[in-house]
């Protein structure tokens, strides 16, 4: 555990977490805040605190500390996460052996050999039995510059160069096989590589490292046209968005992304100065790719393929998209082109003015309706109906419905009122789902003091001992956690968020994260003083139940004509008023 608590004393989870999810800081506070990674909403109940250096999210529950945030945004094991962390600040790694799981060694192996491939596949492309391939990137446009920007390489016709290294570094043929990078002939011989002859694209996780490969064939005809990383430990498509660890930043500052169809868009794209570009890795877009989009801008403009194919992936992703809360446009170019194609026939500006100018979904699925069925027959309209209201249903902001059916009527040529009734009705039979919000509120008076206690060791020394006394803890909703306090303290540890939390059990861990996020005000603006008067207020009233619970038994006890225990009492109660 040493290790891991010096990683998250040297990283700043604000940095680490801004790298995924679009964060604002609230106010000068500690406090940030942004569209939880982890579910879809639409504002903000995710938080990162920059002083305690957790992340919670109000939303859905997920919460934790730096490492736990990348364990479960990028997938990795404790180890992984660790080693992540690590190298991305230059902090040395102790040995690995006794740390990692049998899992967690495959895996390692797996990432290991991907980075081997990718220096073997560009030394190929850049040697001389790459010439014809860089011939064809030539013919194709693509710079040496942008060959080296995305890793682009070539994998040797032999299909034994692979193996053989992989061999001559002694991996097991198991972690081989599930490397995907080789494949076991069927009679059990040996292995042979899975890409033979292909230009390589290697395709990244967000935070950069390889996890797999798509394989474009060189020659005229070849089948199939691209060949794909199958997947493994490390990849998973339907994760995985083609250059969004290129794009992420660009993403968050353009505050859109664009998604196109291919690799060669991608880089055609990137290449003319436009670098907010992602792909599917040629499979169909999923919840998860559109959330990971929308971490970085809940805005996107769909740019496919004009063709038919491109239009049906366009109409089948829109709901997707809308589902997922994004604010959609769609791009489709003249003259039948491709991004990639546009970009070399017309030059870089003009796919800029064409972006800018890129029109509303609703628009574009509009007029796709209207090219299919006579706008002016009663089955026309049915059906141009029956193609967009689907669509209105899947989005979940009312506003945009609503702002949708200005539209809708003047479109189809029908009473607002009309049109705002149809919309109403198939939008009721929509099931919400969503996360309740679980907020607690919690009590002021103990914000202010957890929050000295955490920060102050002046204020520590005021409070603790009037914590101490066993009927002011008894008070406190928060008792559990100011209970953990005081045994770090009675341990002779410095009280920390962290340390807190690793005290406590589950709801008792919302209830910490809530106390520490309650209001920005009482959090940072308390002095000693007013932490020192809130626990004396707090031991004051103790001390006035206390009083009044006394003198209520000592009335009874007279009514029942016990004097000696009155007078027992009596003198308690003025011992009372003595301190
Ligand atoms: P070029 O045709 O070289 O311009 O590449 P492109 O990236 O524009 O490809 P295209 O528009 O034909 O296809 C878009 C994407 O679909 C590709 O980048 C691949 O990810 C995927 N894809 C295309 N053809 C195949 C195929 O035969 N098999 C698989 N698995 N995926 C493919
Ligand atoms: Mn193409």
């Amino acid at each position: 555990m040493e290790f891991a608590e010096q990683i998250k004393s040297a990283v700043d989870i604000v940095r680490v977490v801004g790298e995924y999810v679009r964060l604002k800081r609230s106010g000068a506070g500690p406090r940030y805040v942004g569209l939880c990674p982890f579910h879809t909403e639409k504002t903000g109940s995710f938080s990162v605190h920059s002083t305690h250096q957790f992340y919670k999210c109000f939303g859905c529950g997920a919460g934790g500390d730096v490492i736990k945030f990348v364990m479960e945004i990028e997938r990795l094991t404790f180890w992984e996460a660790l080693k992540y962390l690590a190298e991305r600040h230059g902090i040395p790694l102790p040995k690995r052996t006794d740390l990692a799981d049998a899992e967690a060694r495959q895996r390692g192996g797996i990432f290991e050999m991907h980075d081997i491939a990718v220096k073997v596949f560009t030394d190929a492309l850049f040697s001389s039995a790459g010439a014809d391939a860089r011939d064809y990137l030539k013919r194709r446009g693509l710079s040496k510059n942008s060959a080296e920007e995305f890793g682009l390489g070539l994998s040797d016709r032999g299909g034994q160069t692979l193996v053989r290294l992989f061999e001559k570094q002694g991996f097991a043929p198991d972690d081989m096989e599930a490397s995907g990078l080789v494949l076991r002939r069927t009679d059990g011989s040996g292995f042979y590589d899975r890409f033979r002859g292909r230009l390589m694209f290697p395709i990244h996780s967000e935070s950069g490292k390889v996890i797999g490969f798509g394989g474009r064939a060189l020659g005229e005809g070849e089948e199939p046209k691209y060949l794909n990383s199958s997947e493994t430990a490390i990849y998973r498509k339907s994760h995985v968005l083609y250059n969004l660890n290129r794009a992420r930043k660009a993403i968050q500052e353009a505050g859109f992304s664009i998604l196109v169809e291919g690799y060669m868009d991608v880089i055609g794209v990137y290449a003319a100065g436009v670098t907010n570009v992602v792909a599917t890795c040629g499979t169909a877009l999923t919840p998860f790719q559109v959330r990971s989009l929308r971490r970085h801008a809940t805005e996107l403009v769909l740019n496919f393929d004009p063709d038919t194919a491109g239009a049906n992936a366009t109409e089948k992703y829109i709901p997707v998209l809308l589902e997922e809360g994004m604010k959609l446009r769609i791009l489709q170019l003249t003259g039948g082109l491709d991004p990639d194609e546009y970009i070399k026939e017309h030059g870089a500006a003009a796919y800029q003015d064409a972006l800018r100018k890129a029109g509303g979904y609703f628009h574009w699925l509009a007029d796709r309706a209207r090219s299919r069925v006579d706008r002016n027959t009663p089955d026309g309209t049915v059906a141009i109906w029956q193609t967009l209201l689907p669509t209105i249903q899947k989005m979940p902001d009312k506003i945009m419905r609503l702002a949708v059916v200005d539209d809708l009527a003047e479109y189809m040529k029908m009473e607002k009122s009309v049109v705002l009734q149809e919309v109403r009705r198939s939008v009721s039979g929509r099931a919400t789902q969503g996360v309740k919000r679980q907020e607690a509120r919690p009590d002021p008076n103990e914000v202010l003091l957890l929050h000295a206690l955490l920060d102050s060791p002046e204020a520590r020394v005021e409070i603790v001992p009037v914590l101490r006394q066993p009927s002011v803890l008894q008070r406190f909703a928060a008792r559990q956690i100011f209970e953990a306090v005081l045994r770090m303290v009675d341990a002779g540890e410095t009280p920390t968020y962290s340390g807190i939390e690793a005290r406590l059990t589950e709801p008792e861990k919302e209830r910490l994260a809530a106390l520490v996020f309650a209001d920005d005000t009482l959090s940072q603006a308390f002095t000693v003083e007013q932490a020192v008067a809130c626990i004396r207020t707090l031991a004051i009233g103790e001390r006035e139940a206390r009083r009044d619970d006394l003198r209520r038994r000592i009335k009874e006890l007279e009514r029942a004509g016990d004097l000696a225990g009155a007078l027992h009492l009596m003198e308690e109660l003025n011992e009372m008023r003595r301190d």
